[in-house]
């Protein structure tokens, strides 16, 4: 036999779409081409795979021998081939059945000494080799990985030598154990609500935010709690079903190599430096890599310090949100992403952060405040559904020794409760309700018109506000298992949308 057909998968966004490998021996002077891969990568992944078969007291075969990666146009880097080119070669010179490489898919670096090195993405490769109902075989530092994926027939092997007696069938490698149901729902690690003292409203806030999923900004002086209180949103929310949980692993898989397994079932949530580019918040790369707004799908963004990011970052921070989906270009190349994240921001009210503030230090000009203010552009602000003020607690040392307050479980169980609510009656929450959903699940009474009649007078609302304060308004009716919004849900409403009323006043 001098013609064989390994399989592997490249990666493309979030799809792993197959590769076909073939591989010819032919008689001739010894050569060794490889077609189908950009020249750079060529020339090392022959290295390599030269190296690693010969390290592993195999034959290199003394003929021409040509290996075409197809289809062409497809995105390939080249580390990922190494061993389905390396096995090949090894089938169409009889020194492994070539027939066994049909039903097996491999995705694996190589070392020069024949061991297997990991590789980015492998989980959607995973999820699309059980599509194809083959076998998978990875190194063994990916096979927590592979094993997320139910009902995958998956090997993790340490070297080229190992995964060729699996095929030979002389030393067969144990099937990896799929990880399901052990995973840890819970995450021990995260941070507590009940470690924050007093700030009873931001808590409330916080707490609306994760029932709803509504976008969060909080306003305040430095050393309030801000940053605490943001950090503790994603242990407020219901942990990921195992749909969300895959497609933020599979996000993952993608930006990080090895990424930590036993967390995959946990909320994710990230917290960009202010001094990040836009390509890192968004995304980018010659292969597209996701963004920050990717990794934080099904989860949380966090920006901290909101006034200090490159106005770019916050302006293309505005298609995720409405979409909940990036788009990525580079070149010739576009790949989507996921991005369907939960926004908390954080920033001063002021550029030396005490404006408003009792002790009255503030000696900032009202120009530099609404220059400082105006850094985060009116459409941002708009997409907010809250925004609270996180005021310096007067009486801090006494509230050290009040008992703890609420720990985050007694209120993920009030969430819970509110998710379900909003999921039975439109399928989601309230946060994604369209404007005219929201005529049909948010009616108000007379009193409660007559109610924002008056806010709309008073604060100048706009239309999208007006539609913000009846949507803030329902998940608080949602939080009591009220199907009707009364006039105490609006009032309260009002009172989360602190901003809106002072940038009116
Ligand atoms: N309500 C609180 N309960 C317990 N600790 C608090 C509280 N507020 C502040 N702290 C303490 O103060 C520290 C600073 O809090 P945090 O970083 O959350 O403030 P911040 O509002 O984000 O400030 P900055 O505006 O400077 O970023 C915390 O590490 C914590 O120890
Ligand atoms: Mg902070
Ligand atoms: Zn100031």
């Amino acid at each position: 036999m001098s013609l064989a057909v390994a399989y592997s998968r490249a990666r493309d966004g979030l799809r792993a779409p197959l590769v076909s490998i073939e591989t010819h021996l032919t008689n001739g002077l010894p050569a060794f081409n490889l077609v189908g891969l950009a020249e750079a990568a060529v020339k090392e992944s022959r290295e390599r795979v030269r190296s690693a078969i010969l390290n592993s007291g195999f034959e290199f075969p003394g003929r021409r021998i040509t290996v075409n990666l197809a289809p062409a146009d497809l995105p390939k880097e080249g580390t990922r081939f190494d061993l389905a080119i390396a096995l090949g070669i090894l089938a169409a010179s009889g020194q492994i059945p070539a027939a066994r490489l049909q039903d097996v898919e491999c995705v694996a670096e190589l070392a020069l000494s024949g061991e297997l090195r990991p590789v980015r993405a492998v989980l959607p490769a995973a999820l699309a080799t059980r599509a194809a109902v083959r076998e998978l075989v990875v190194a063994a530092e990916d096979a927590g990985e592979a094993s997320l994926v139910d009902d995958l027939v998956a090997y993790g092997a340490p070297t080229l030598t190992a995964a060729c007696g699996h095929l030979i069938g002389t030393a067969p490698l144990l099937r990896l154990q799929p990880l399901r149901g052990e995973r840890a729902i819970d995450n021990p690690d995260a941070p507590d609500l009940a470690d924050v003292f007093g700030q009873y409203r931001a808590k409330r806030a916080l707490e609306v935010a994760a029932a709803g999923g509504h976008h969060l900004l909080l306003v305040g002086p430095p050393g309030t709690g801000k940053t605490m209180l943001a950090m503790r949103l994603p242990g407020l929310l219901p942990p990921l079903t195992d749909e969300e949980a895959f497609e933020s692993a599979a996000v993952r898989s993608l930006a990080v190599q090895g990424f930590d397994v036993a967390a995959w079932h946990h909320r994710p949530f990230r917290a960009p430096h202010h001094t990040s580019s836009a390509a890192a918040i968004i995304g980018g790369g010659a292969i597209p890599r996701p963004g920050e707004v990717s990794l934080a799908h099904h989860g949380v963004l966090f920006l901290d310090e909101l006034p200090e990011f490159d106005r770019r970052v916050l302006e293309v921070l505005r298609e995720p949100l409405e979409t909940r989906h990036v788009t990525v270009s580079r070149a010739a190349r576009q790949a989507e992403f996921p991005a369907g994240f939960q926004l908390v921001c954080a920033m001063n009210p002021c550029p030396c952060g005490y404006d408003g503030d009792s002790s009255g230090r503030c000696r900032c000009h009202g120009d530099a405040i609404k220059r400082y203010r105006e850094r985060i552009s009116g459409p941002l602000l708009d997409r907010i559904d809250l925004q609270i003020e996180v005021p310096r607690q007067a009486d801090w040392s006494h509230q050290h020794q009040h008992a703890r307050g609420e720990s985050s479980a007694d209120v993920r169980r009030r969430v819970a409760a509110a998710r379900a609510v909003q999921i039975a009656r439109q399928g989601y929450v309230n946060q994604r309700l369209s404007t005219r959903e929201l005529q049909r699940v948010a009616t108000l009474d007379e009193p409660g018109w007559r109610l924002l009649e008056a806010a709309v007078q008073r604060f100048g609302l706009s239309a999208r506000g007006y539609h913000r304060i009846l949507k803030l308004a329902r998940t608080l009716a949602d939080l009591e298992a009220r199907s009707a919004i009364v006039t105490d849900d609006l009032a309260e409403a009002l009172s989360l949308r602190c901003l809106e009323r002072s940038a009116s006043r």
